[in-house]
């Protein structure tokens, strides 16, 4: 019975105990006339690259795997039936395989071929594809006639075809043909097929199929949910093409962006090293073609808005993959490597009266993409990184001192290498150091506060090239993981004077083939979905303001410290729209209600209006699917507003924005 009693009082004091704690307010003090650092342009950006079938396969809208019959295996993605040769003397150098398809040898039997696509081909009743090829016919008579189809090959009707076209192949010389395709019906999964329709001999080369509707209607296009997704970030800068792909699991296999610009046939096809870097999750139909290259990157950066960043090869393969000496390029050859960097600046930027500038204009740009960029080097450690990068820095310094060059300081965001790689890049002076960080939460609720003791008066600003946080046992999407990023966001925004740009990474995923999560957009054939990693970067990059405001709890700023409560807040001035934006992270388990207080305000100045955007999960290790793409995005509420002070709930686990306007 006294047990009974004295549990009783427990109880009572300690739900007390538990009001009081919830009843607790926060105040937060807003210096409105105060700007500090002004947010750059490029603050909150994107990063791009081929994992996970990122290029080919998703955001490079062609369809057909192994268009070009140049995997090692010549018929990887195709399926043939008949007489089908590959041949390899075709009328692109740098890609000189193609088919040869001749008639099966009875009038009954068919000759032809399948093409499966990146996990099928994903089709949509009504809209339209067009399905090129180059193709001749050898020798004798042309007028050769191929019957081209869409099939699911799973169908129980009579007909496995939903779209059907002729194309009669007119001439002994290779030329490129084009017919365009209307499915009857939506499919997911559906194959390409080609049939030889008449008794002819007939070579085929670059068999391409594209949705007519991609991102801008650009022919050689993307598709257009993804590079929309990309879009709506509103991202100022966009760094591409990518990490570890850049490097190289050997440097004969290194992005080499010559290879990815010019006429789309004869861009010469590159392995991915994800197809092997996790043998428990192998793709051996992993390739690069290119076709998705450098002249899209800048152009699709121009249609964003954002800034282009390029990174390319220092002339070391991936330290992971291959540390040996011998695989790296010797610090006394780098020349072809720098003068690869010098080219793209001319790429980019150059006359249309030089080499370079030419090329651009040719593929439909004579006007200079305005680059001002550029990355060397990715994840790179050691000595052997900064003794590489000097002679990239003095040339470009040289030839270009209008260009803004970034080094690395490695793969991981502390420790002895990247305190030494820190000091290197301080001695090359060079302009922004890219940080990366793939790290779990303990990480994300510790170190908000991380930029406030930098170095601000000299030396390189910082670029925080990849990150994600990713969970203990829980390396996936979901929104825990967006909330802590949030978080640790508000970090990186206060300290906007040091922290120049930030990209969270990888972009995309295809749901059947990824090799690395979390992502920010996954997708599959048809649909796409934005995670909460997605909307906690768009709601940075459509808020970030022109200055940072000084924001503080006990005159302390608010970083998730000890005694604040899991609580972490930015805010900052946007002098377009004159409005302070306030960003709160809630990481406790708890509500809080915060007192923000706007000092500076003038007597008469009073709030006129106020909207508040939320984002929270009933299901904190959940995210949006395919299948329910809205369970998790930023809700917006107006606000009651008078006088100089707001009070606002934040509710346990949550992320919000606020918009006030004076
Ligand atoms: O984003 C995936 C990989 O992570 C990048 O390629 C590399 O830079 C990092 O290790």
């Amino acid at each position: 019975m006294k047990s009974m009693k004295r549990r009783g009082w427990m109880l009572a004091l300690m739900a007390s105990a538990t009001l009081t704690m919830q009843s607790q307010t926060h105040e937060f003090v807003v210096q409105t006339k105060k700007p500090g650092a002004e947010i750059q342009p490029t603050m909150y950006g994107i990063f791009f690259e081929d994992i996970n079938f990122a290029a080919d396969g998703g955001l490079y809208a062609e369809l057909v795997k192994n268009r070009s019959f140049e995997f090692p295996q010549a018929l990887m993605g195709w399926n043939t039936f008949g007489r089908v040769d590959v041949k390899d003397d075709g009328p692109f150098e740098r890609n000189p395989h193609y088919v040869r398809l001749s008639p099966a040898g009875h009038p009954a039997k068919q000759t032809g071929l399948d093409n499966e696509g990146f996990f099928g081909i994903g089709v949509r009743e009504g809209e339209e594809y067009r399905f090129s090829v180059w193709a001749r016919v050898p020798e004798g008579d042309a007028g050769a006639r191929l019957r081209i189809e869409l099939v699911n090959t799973a169908s129980m009707g009579e007909n496995q075809a939903f779209a059907t076209q002729e194309l009669t192949v007119t001439s002994n010389e290779w030329k490129k043909y084009q017919v365009i395709l209307k499915p009857t019906e939506t499919q997911e999964k559906a194959k390409l097929r080609i049939f030889l329709a008449s008794p002819h001999t007939v070579d085929l080369e670059h068999v391409s199929l594209f949705p007519v509707d991609t991102w801008k209607g650009h022919e050689n296009g993307m598709r257009k949910d993804l590079a929309q997704a990309l879009a709506d970030l509103k991202p100022g800068v966009f760094r591409f093409p990518g990490g570890c792909i850049v490097e190289g699991a050997d440097l004969a296999t290194r992005y080499q962006w010559k290879n990815s610009v010019g006429p789309v046939e004869n861009r010469p096809l590159n392995e991915s090293r994800w197809q092997y870097s996790f043998p428990n999750r192998l793709f051996p139909d992993y390739y690069q073609s290119y076709g998705l290259g450098f002249y899209e990157f800048f152009l699709l950066s121009e249609e964003i808005g954002a800034e282009p960043l390029p990174v390319l090869s220092c002339g070391l393969a991936c330290q992971f993959q291959n540390n040996d000496p011998g695989a790296h390029q010797p610090v006394d050859q780098l020349d072809s490597y720098i003068q690869d960097a010098l080219d793209l600046i001319e790429f980019a930027n150059g006359g249309t009266d030089t080499p370079w500038g030419k090329v651009r204009a040719e593929m439909g740009h004579p006007a200079p993409f305005g680059l001002k960029f550029i990355g060397i080097g990715n994840e790179q450690w050691g000595e052997e990184y900064p003794v590489r990068l000097r002679p990239f820095v003095e040339a470009l310094r040289k030839a270009h001192p209008e260009i803004q060059v970034i080094g690395s300081s490695g793969p991981y965001a502390e420790g002895k290498d990247f305190d030494y790689l820190w000091g290197q890049m301080r001695e090359l002076e060079v302009d922004l150091v890219d940080e990366h960080y793939y790290c779990p939460e303990t990480f994300f609720l510790t170190q908000a506060a991380r930029y406030d003791n930098y170095d601000r008066k000299k030396g390189p600003k910082v670029f925080a090239g990849e990150y994600a946080c990713h969970g203990v046992g829980r390396k996936w999407n979901h929104f825990n993981a967006s909330l802590l990023e949030a978080a640790f966001m508000t970090g990186l925004e206060r300290n906007a004077d040091v922290v120049r740009m930030a990209t969270y990474a990888p972009l995309f995923a295809h749901v059947e083939g990824w090799q690395w999560r979390p992502d920010l957009i996954w997708y599959d054939n048809l649909r796409s979905m934005r995670t909460a990693s997605y909307y906690v970067q768009q709601l940075y990059s459509l808020n970030k303001g022109t200055n940072v405001l000084p924001l503080t709890m006990d005159g302390k700023p608010v970083t998730g410290a000890e005694g604040q409560d899991g609580l972490f807040a930015s805010a900052v001035y946007d002098e377009p729209t004159d409005a302070v934006i306030v960003k709160v992270a809630n990481t406790s388990d708890r509500a809080q209600t915060i007192d923000i207080l706007l000092k500076g305000m003038g007597r008469k100045e009073q709030l006129v209006s106020g909207r508040c955007i939320r984002l929270q999960s009933a299901d904190l290790y959940a995210d949006n699917t395919l299948d329910e793409p809205e369970t998790i995005v930023p809700r917006e509420e107006t606000l009651s507003v008078s006088g100089q002070s707001l009070q606002v709930e934040m509710a346990p686990k949550s992320f919000a924005v606020f918009i006030l306007n004076k």
